[in-house]
């Protein structure tokens, strides 16, 4: 678990936050705080509010009342300027990619480079190649247009997308969706390199209970519009919560429970050969 003393402040702090859309109630009194260098996980039944909740965190739609404020900025009183120079401070990878069909992988990178430096275009085009090198992707593949790309390709361009401007803060839709085994358990790697190297705090909205074992620092659980629990993954399956319950005791979680069980006795071994839970350097 990350330090969460003064030291290392919130980067997201979240506050009353309501949201209904006509008289549907999503978010009911919704807070929390995201800290400097954490992989934060945001779970939930479907409709529970988390889309809804991360595009308040970026700017794309307002909360009825309550109060946001990301990296140090209150976002109910934002001015456009500011509003831009703080949508440069984060990526966002969104569930499907949200790449430009007409424009190649390359040129998808080195897009908000272009739109957003006075780089020129050799600097970019560099830019964009070690972007896509840090995702894992080959060099070949810049120069392929997003049809052509597998479901890891894509997860992958889009995350190198997401790391053009260096950002400071991450927010992942979904990163291991849609997935095989061995692509996701690059995906989590991958992740953890992020915040190894970068320092990058990181907000995952997830179902995959893999990732969030072996990825999460914290996560917190939405239902009935609300946080209904927030802590680790160990401190979550003590909770006497209903919310909380449904979410481990579920078929699924049951067995991502016993597998994390397994491994702490016996560690599993990703594709690099290096014990997963070697990883979790907490
Ligand atoms: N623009 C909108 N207009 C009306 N209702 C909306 C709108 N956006 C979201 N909702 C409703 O708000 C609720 C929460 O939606 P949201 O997309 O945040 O859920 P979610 O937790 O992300 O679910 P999922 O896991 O299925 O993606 C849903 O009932 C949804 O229908
Ligand atoms: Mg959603």
């Amino acid at each position: 678990m990350q330090n969460q003393s003064p030291a290392n402040p919130a980067v997201i702090e979240i506050s009353k936050v309501t949201t209904r859309f006509a008289d549907h109630v999503v978010h009911s009194g919704v807070d929390l705080k995201v800290h400097r260098a954490e992989i934060f996980a945001l779970v939930g039944g479907s409709g529970s509010g988390k889309s809804t909740l991360l595009r308040e965190m970026i700017l794309l739609q307002r909360p009825d009342t309550g109060s946001i404020k990301v990296l140090g900025v209150d976002l109910n009183h934002i001015a456009d300027p500011a509003a831009l120079s703080l949508r440069l401070r984060w990526g966002v990878m969104f569930q499907h990619g949200g790449l430009f069909g007409s424009l190649t992988v390359n040129e998808n990178v080195g897009l908000p480079l272009r739109e957003h430096t006075g780089l020129n275009g050799a600097w970019i085009n560099e830019i964009a190649a070690w972007k896509i090198a840090m995702t894992g992707l080959e060099p070949e593949v810049g120069e392929k247009y997003p049809v052509e790309l597998s479901g890891g390709m894509l997860k992958r361009a889009s995350l190198a997308r997401a790391l053009a401007l260096d950002p400071e803060l991450l927010f992942l839709d979904e990163p291991t969706a849609g997935l095989d085994p061995e692509s996701a358990d690059d995906v989590d790697q991958l992740i953890l390199k992020l915040r190894e190297m970068f320092g990058l705090t990181i907000v995952m909205i997830t179902h995959d209970l893999d990732l969030l074992w072996q990825v999460a620092d914290r996560v917190a659980v939405l239902a009935e519009g609300k946080v209904q629990g927030i802590g680790s993954m160990a401190e979550l399956s003590q909770l006497d919560n209903p919310a909380v319950r449904k979410f481990f005791d579920g078929p699924r979680g049951r067995a991502a429970h016993e597998q994390k069980q397994n491994e702490a006795q016996t560690p599993a071994k990703n594709s690099s050969g290096i014990a997963r839970s070697a990883w979790k350097q907490k």
